[in-house]
């Protein structure tokens, strides 16, 4: 295992390129199931769960290569409608196979997704949503298995809204009898560009990018030719608070200003500048962090995978602010980390009262899941001091090489061997 040090203090400066998004590629590499031939994509970031689903897709019998960002798929010879517990216990997005394999073979098994870090993640809209397009569904040994010899379409009203479960059903539906209604679905960019590739395989979807989405099955896909998956808006605003935290001027290419309004509303509010240039972002502050109140929402509210993030940089903002949860609850074990490093936060119920510091202080520190190890590699370049932040792991499973573009930028930034 690796562990992660940084010698804080330093700004970060100059420009870096947003990789191709976690959060699309999932689901991308997942509609590839659907059609028989070699599929192509490009922009696919260099990411642990990138490489957890290419070997999830191998075991089903496609045949992955990967490298220099192309990722081809050649789901021809599909053979395994079965996602093993060891993989989906790693990566809880493996359920979004769940769909494409029952629309394909009429069946499926997998594994069903145990607990998370970042509080308890139910899959019943998934489910819910198959059972209405005809399907059987069972749980059996920890599996959910799926029967359904011909999907047909449906309406599907969502409870919640659900970004891996809009996606699941439309995978699920795009080869469906008839035409199907997915109601207070995820508006999320993500799910955007799954409709879009979905669309250039020979899908028929409308209303995506709004929240009821309309599927009109069709009787077989082609193959995805050379699709380009979208800038990861999480990468590119995790870059946009280096930048800030540290007094920086950091110009963020390959970044969709449209899909960030609501950070970079924030952003600007607490002080930051915020330029639109040629090809992306420049991002810079004169060391001014005013406080600000957030609350986490679905598309195109504030984004729950930011509020690590911003918790960090509202740890060292010039007043009170209050951080309030409303997609996961009890994401908040980054506080307690936050806190070693001379943070003042106090949970209450699902919000952090956030008491601005002077400075924070490096420490030890233990990375619990993905986003709360960008607050605490955040948190280090912004203080003094030497920050060690192990399970580096989790780092690794969403951000492609973090700690070697931020290098580039100027931070005193490196791995040890735990
Ligand atoms: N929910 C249910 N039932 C369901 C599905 C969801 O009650 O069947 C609830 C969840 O418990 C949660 C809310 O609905 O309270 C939203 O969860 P959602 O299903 O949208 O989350 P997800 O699809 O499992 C994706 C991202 C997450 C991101 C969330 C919210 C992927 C692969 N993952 O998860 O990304 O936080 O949407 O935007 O797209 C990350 O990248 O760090 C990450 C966790």
């Amino acid at each position: 295992m690796e562990k992660i040090i940084i010698e804080g203090g330093k700004k970060i400066e100059g420009e870096v390129t947003v990789s191709g998004a976690k959060n699309a590629v999932l689901p991308l590499m997942a509609a590839c199931i659907l059609a028989e031939g070699k599929s192509t994509l490009r922009n696919v970031p260099d990411l642990a769960d990138v490489r957890t689903m290419a070997k999830l897709l191998q075991i089903l019998g496609a045949e992955v290569e990967f490298e220099n960002g192309v990722m081809t798929i050649d789901s021809s010879n599909m053979n395994n409608w079965v996602a093993p517990y060891d993989l989906v216990k790693t990566m809880r997005a493996s359920v979004l196979v769940l769909g494409p394999l029952t629309a394909r073979f009429g069946r499926a098994r997998v594994s069903l997704p145990g607990g998370c870090a970042i509080g308890e993640r139910p899959i019943d809209q998934h489910l819910k949503g198959l059972e209405i397009l005809g399907s059987e569904i069972e749980i059996e040994e920890g599996y959910i298995e799926t029967n359904a010899p011909k999907l047909k379409g449906g309406i599907i009203p969502f409870d919640v809204s659900t970004v891996t479960g809009t996606e699941n059903l439309i995978l699920s539906s795009v080869l469906a009898e008839g035409e199907t209604m997915l109601l207070n679905a995820a508006c999320e960019p993500e799910v955007t560009d799954l409709a879009l590739a979905l669309n250039e395989m020979g899908a028929d979807i409308t209303g995506f990018g709004t929240d009821i989405i309309t599927i009109k099955g069709v009787g077989k896909l082609s193959p995805l030719v050379d699709y380009e998956v979208m800038p990861d808006r999480i990468e590119a605003g995790t870059y946009m608070i280096a930048s800030v935290i540290t007094k920086g001027d950091l110009f963020i290419r390959n970044c969709r200003f449209e899909n960030m309004g609501a950070l970079i509303g924030k952003l600007i509010e607490i002080g930051a500048h915020i330029k639109r240039e040629d090809g992306g972002l420049r991002v810079s502050s004169n060391g001014e962090i005013r406080s600000t109140d957030i609350t986490t929402l679905p598309y195109p509210g504030f984004p729950t995978d930011m509020q690590a993030q911003m918790m960090t940089l509202m740890s060292t903002a010039d007043g009170l602010s209050v951080l309030t949860e409303t997609i996961f609850p009890q994401r908040f074990l980054h506080a307690g980390e936050l806190r070693r490093m001379g943070a003042d936060i106090k949970l209450v119920g699902n919000s952090a009262v956030v008491r601005g510091v002077q400075g924070l202080s490096g420490a030890p520190t233990m990375a619990s899941d993905l986003r709360a190890s960008a607050s605490l590699v955040l948190a280090g370049l912004g203080a003094t001091g030497r920050t060690e932040i192990s399970r580096v792991y989790h780092l690794d499973r969403g951000y492609d090489k973090l700690d070697e573009k931020l290098e580039i930028l100027g931070a005193r930034i490196w791995r040890e061997k735990e």
